[in-house]
């Protein structure tokens, strides 16, 4: 696992592997040991050409707790503002004898693009590029899941809204399907569905009553306003009408389902504040499961096997 730039093409085993180290640096932060040295001598470069708020942030935090350095390179302050290519930059950053990137890009296959121009001891990590994939949100979505649900064969998960202009849900999909999730489904509008969405091995609906009828998650997407073109924007208050998750329409979901989402939320427009702030809502142990997660991504990238994680620090 050199590079981690999409979960499509991954084995099952991949992905458990993720999920079991991840746990235990989760197991390691509840017994109060804040710092592991798995990463000590390594240098992580954050390079996020999009904003960000959850993922930047906890990558840092993650990469700080395995002991790396850690580099914010701030874009708009860059020399790219002088002309510098983006693959000038990146060969004086491995200059600097930095050993990871993790790059966030407005554009799709900008992570694969970056990966395939490195020198051969750097490892790209795809912090989400475009509307194509967002690999370490699908597996903090996938852990967050396993933590309550257990086994995922007798699941099924529900992914609503935007699911056209969302990496995430792309990845999702790719995720829960090689996880063996019992059924993934995907609600929305036929302008916010992907074309090739029969391919991916979903069901599809188009009303919540009948999509949200019994499922165990319910995944909620924002409206990816940045990425549509003008025709196809929905009004918020016809579209909260219709899909908006509120906790009417959550009552059709089982009595223990819990609700997702992957952030930012926007409330009233495909949630309700009652739902994102209620007792169903796991969607700011999401964000804490994320650091857990990256740091079992960078480690298993720059080539610390699972087992390899024990001896911490207390800090
Ligand atoms: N979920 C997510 O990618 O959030 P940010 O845009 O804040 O990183």
């Amino acid at each position: 696992l050199r590079h981690f730039l999409t979960i499509e093409g991954l084995q099952r085993q991949t992905l458990i592997d993720i999920l079991d180290l991840a746990e235990s640096f989760a197991n390691i932060k509840a017994q109060a040991v804040k710092k592991v040295p798995l990463l000590r001598g390594k240098t992580v470069v954050n390079l996020f050409f999009e904003n960000s708020t959850r993922t930047r942030t906890t990558f840092e935090l993650a990469a700080k707790r395995l002991s790396a350095d850690v580099l914010n390179i701030n874009i708009t302050t860059s020399a790219a503002s002088k002309g510098e290519s983006l693959l000038d930059m990146l060969h004086n950053l491995e200059a600097m004898h930095c050993d990871m990137f993790v790059v966030r890009h407005a554009d799709s296959g900008a992570a694969h693009f970056i990966a395939q121009n490195v020198a051969p001891h750097i490892s790209v990590i795809n912090a989400g590029d475009g509307q194509h994939a967002h690999p370490t949100q699908a597996m903090l979505d996938t852990f967050t899941i396993r933590r309550h649900k257990g086994d995922f064969g007798d699941l099924r998960v529900a992914i609503v809204g935007d699911i056209l202009h969302s990496r995430v849900a792309r990845s999702q999909i790719h995720a829960l399907t090689t996880l063996g999730v019992g059924e993934v489904r995907v609600i929305g509008p036929k302008t916010l569905l992907p074309m090739d969405h029969r391919s991916l091995g979903v069901h599809v609906f188009h009303d919540m009553e009948s999509g949200l009828a019994g499922v165990d998650v319910v995944i909620m997407l924002r409206l990816q306003r940045e990425r549509m073109e003008g025709g196809l924007l929905p009004s918020e208050h016809e579209f909260f009408q219709r899909y908006g998750l509120t906790e009417e329409k959550l009552s059709l979901a089982k009595p223990d389902a819990i609700v997702m989402h992957p952030g930012p939320i926007n409330r009233g427009v495909e949630i309700s504040s009652e739902v994102a702030d209620g007792p169903r809502s796991v969607i700011l142990e999401q964000v804490s499961n994320g650091i857990a997660i990256r740091m079992a991504v960078m480690a298993m990238a720059l080539g610390r096997q699972p087992g390899a994680e024990t001896g911490g620090e207390t800090s």
